[in-house]
């Protein structure tokens, strides 16, 4: 199956795929985490992209669809994938498209995990990731059982750069203005799908499940 999950920052789009990958094995494809990579690691393009994800706006295209092209080409991406955070431009999604018509593929389902602004703000305030293993935690909605520490791994958590301030709010205006246009597109196509992310995390995972064919 090949599938993409959509929602504005901090609907839940990385703790949704967590369980997904967790349950299903699906190879997760997200942009946000190849750019984080990328700038940990120093490398030109990850630089290029930090300046873009500082001030909260989207890094240019050329670069996104490069990165996408590579990380689908790879063998594990042979059968199955599930895109986190791309495309988010039209210009994407039509490179998208392309991409996988050069491989013989389509895409299978558009799963947008709805929630409202007014919600999204202190879900990412208060997001923690874990340094050694990348997973997700709330210090309100999803404490670990030790402040500070990694359930999984005992890890120290950190806050994102981009999860503070006037960021998260340039993030919000990016969404809206740049890739919401995205659910008509894949309406037309007949694969948009839609689940109420403003439910507990779990109640949230059965809706995507059963939107997806899984439960
Ligand atoms: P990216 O990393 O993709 O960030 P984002 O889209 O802003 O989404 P987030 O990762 O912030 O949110 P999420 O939906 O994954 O939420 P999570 O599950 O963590 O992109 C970062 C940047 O990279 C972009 O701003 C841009 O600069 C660049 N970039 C990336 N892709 C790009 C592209 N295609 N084109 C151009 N630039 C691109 O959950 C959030 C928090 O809420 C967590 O603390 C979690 O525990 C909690 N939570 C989750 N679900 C629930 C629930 N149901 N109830 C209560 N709390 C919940
Ligand atoms: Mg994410």
């Amino acid at each position: 199956m090949y599938i993409l999950l959509m929602g504005p920052p901090g609907a839940g789009k990385g703790t949704q795929a967590e369980r997904l990958i967790s349950d299903f094995k699906l190879p997760h494809i997200s942009t946000g985490d190849m750019f984080r990579a990328a700038v940990k690691a120093g490398t030109a393009m990850g630089k290029e992209a930090k300046k873009y994800m500082d001030a909260g706006g989207l890094v240019p295209d050329e670069v996104t669809i490069g990165i996408v092209r590579e990380g689908l080409a790879k063998p594990e991406c042979a059968k199955d994938f599930m895109l986190d955070g791309f495309p988010r431009t039209l210009e994407q999604a039509v490179a998208l498209d392309k991409i996988m018509a050069d491989m013989g593929k389509k895409l299978d389902a558009v799963l947008n995990i709805n929630v409202p602004d007014s919600e999204l703000v202190s879900r990412v305030t208060g997001r923690r990731i874990c340094k050694e293993c990348g997973a997700t935690y709330h210090e309100k909605f999803n404490p670990t059982k030790v402040a500070g520490k990694c359930d999984k791994c005992g890890g120290v958590l950190y806050q994102r750069d981009d999860d503070k301030g006037e960021t998260v709010l340039n993030r919000l205006k990016a969404y809206h203005s740049q890739t919401e246009p995205l659910f008509d597109y894949y309406r037309k196509a007949g694969i948009y799908k839609e689940v109420n992310g403003l439910q507990d995390i779990e109640k949230v995972y059965q809706d995507v499940k059963q939107a997806l064919g899984k439960a």
